[in-house]
């Protein structure tokens, strides 16, 4: 993330300007009594007309309650009939640095532990990430990845190098979670592996040599190696990473320099797997933008162009773009304790993602207009001040429903792009930024972002549907959003779902859903929403955040569904 400039816009205070108008859609049974007030003392003498006048009056305010207590009606059609982009499960990937907690405490704990665990690894949040069948993992950074050294992290627990850990706090890195517990971890939740390799303070060497150690069955010194270590078959290495952030924590190189070492690595760094030569080939992700400056359009701009024009020696299959919802460095904005401003305001600034996606794809159509490249957002989410009392450089933050509302809102955005943004890896899996899980030693919480994640799992590869309905708006002060967000899309069974977001931290809305191309009779599954916008999952109190089970029957041949403010839901339709 380009930590000097400012993503964002306005932070002004937003003005509360209450007219009648929001006077009566906050409480419109005030609204009516002081109106009563004034018309007793001004015509008291005619009182049988007033009484009629008040009837009126009344009637009328309790049309606008009930208006209100339904909320905003939204027409949505959906023609289960057309079929778009294939929505790559790629895109709900995660990330695990070597930061804060996020592997030490939160993944590992070591055999030795009293925490339950395999082979080192904690047995609830394996559980935990089963359930929302993560599709790849990216180790181990982040900034991490170009000062970490993998010779560290192999051999004997007890010999392992020790070393430090400059970027996140200077604590110490004691490498006992290396290559063998990352592909470990891998196997145990049934997921891929997304290794970025060292650009930044390493050699192409030293990534050939970690290539070749995890990847080759033949009988070389290196997999004679890893068979000593405890693995004698190949790993599968699904991603590979050429470097990170290469235009800053990665070495701050220039457009050109780092595509000459891209060429190099992308040429060097071998996979040799037998079972990844023709087909599950591993997939080159190069390092791409990381914000809105003119530098990532020229630094876009001149790996895409390279690549158009590249030779049989070097190729890459992804360009990866990061992109924090933060405002500015250092983050401004709290993770709990905070109103609806800052839910207001955190959400219009996410809503820029579609932008930033919609500038680097273009300028990849015009190198690659077949999208043979995909954009791989491996940083998203949310990054706040750190928690009061915690290391800020361990990037430890709360998680509210408005993160839940966030993430849906992007996976949204990601699958409205599905033909260019075939991987996405949320920041960060555990413990650290927008986690989906928190620890505290033996204890562990599910955030309101890990259930959006496992109420999408039926999107996974699922095909897009055209879906159209008028958004609306939602206003408070000077923030204006959409008020209703929604994607549609059919499972690999070829059932249909729905995933609605009502952004209104306010008022209910009721969606009128028009389903053609199948005889739509129901709707079943969850809504996520809370008591208030920075409501959150803690250890004492984990079930405040948690979602509960919708359903609708068709009216009419429409669906009628009653989402609750500020709520992700997603339904399947029978
Ligand atoms: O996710 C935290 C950090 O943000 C990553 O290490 C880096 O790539 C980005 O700047």
């Amino acid at each position: 993330m380009n930590r000097n400039n400012s993503v964002v816009s306005s932070l002004a205070p937003v003005k509360q300007c209450m007219t009648i108008t929001t006077m009566r859609k906050h409480n419109p049974i005030v609204f009516q009594r002081s109106l009563n007030d004034k018309l007793r003392s001004s015509f008291g003498c005619f009182k049988p007309l007033l009484r009629h006048l008040v009837l009126i009056i009344f009637t009328f305010a309790v049309l606008v309650a009930s208006t209100s207590a339904v909320g905003q009606k939204v027409e949505l059609s959906v023609d289960a009939s057309k079929t778009g982009a294939k929505i790559d499960r790629n895109i709900f990937g995660q990330f695990a640095e070597h930061l804060g907690h996020g592997i030490y405490g939160g993944i590992w704990v070591g055999p030795d532990s009293k925490i339950p665990n395999t082979r080192g690894i904690r047995n609830d949040v394996v559980a935990a990430l089963k359930a929302i069948k993560v599709p790849n993992v990216r180790w181990p950074g982040g900034c991490f990845a170009d000062e970490y050294h993998w010779r560290n992290g192999i051999g004997p627990a007890n010999k392992r190098v020790v070393t430090l850990n400059p970027n996140w706090g200077g604590v110490i890195e004691p490498n006992t979670f290396g290559t063998h517990e990352f592909m470990d971890f891998i196997s145990q939740i049934g997921s891929e592996a997304y290794v970025s390799v060292n650009v930044g303070s390493g050699t192409p060497h030293e990534a050939a040599d970690w290539l070749e150690y995890m990847t080759t069955a033949q009988p070389t010194t290196l997999e004679k190696e890893r068979a000593a270590n405890g693995h004698p078959a190949p790993y599968k290495i699904a991603y590979m990473g050429v470097g990170n952030e290469s235009w800053d924590c990665g070495g701050n190189m220039s457009p050109d320099y780092y595509l000459s070492q891209l060429k190099i690595y992308s040429h060097f760094v071998r996979n040799f797997n037998p079972a990844q030569q023709d087909k599950d080939q591993m997939l080159k992700i190069a390092v791409g933008p990381g914000g809105e400056e003119p530098r990532f359009v020229e630094w876009t701009d001149t790996i895409m162009k390279a690549w158009q024009h590249h030779q049989w020696s070097w190729d890459i299959n992804g360009l990866s773009m990061h992109s924090y919802t933060v405002g500015h460095f250092p983050p401004p904005y709290k993770s709990v304790g905070f109103g609806e401003d800052e839910y207001g305001q955190i959400l219009k600034l996410t809503l820029q993602m579609d932008g930033l996606i919609n500038r680097y794809s273009g300028i990849m159509d015009k190198y690659d207009p077949d999208k043979k490249i995909a954009l791989v957002v491996d940083e998203w989410g949310a990054w706040y001040a750190p928690l009061p009392g915690t290391n800020p450089g361990f990037l430890v933050q709360q998680n509210s429903i408005r993160d839940a509302v966030l993430a849906a809102l992007n996976l949204n955005i990601f699958a409205r792009h599905a033909d260019r943004v075939r991987m996405a890896n949320i920041a960060q899996m555990i413990n650290v930024l927008q986690a989906m899980i928190m620890t505290d030693k033996e204890k562990m919480v599910l955030t309101p972002t890990y259930y959006v994640f496992k109420m999408y799992v039926p999107f996974h590869d699922a095909t897009l549907v055209p879906v159209s309905f008028d958004t609306g708006t939602y206003t408070h002060g000077d923030i204006t959003l959409p008020r209703v967000d929604a994607i549609a899309a059919k499972d690999t069974n070829g059932k249909l779902w729905l995933a609605i977001t009502n952004i209104d931290p306010d008022q209910p809305v009721e969606i009128d859903a028009n389903v053609a191309g199948i005889t739509a009779r129901s709707a079943t599954g969850q809504t996520l929403t809370a008591p208030k916008v920075d409501s959150v999952n803690t250890f004492e109190s984990p079930n405040t955040v948690v979602p509960k089970s919708v359903s609708a029957t068709a009216q009419d041949g429409k669906l009628v569904l009653k989402l609750p403010p500020k709520s992700v839901t997603v339904v399947s339709v029978e």
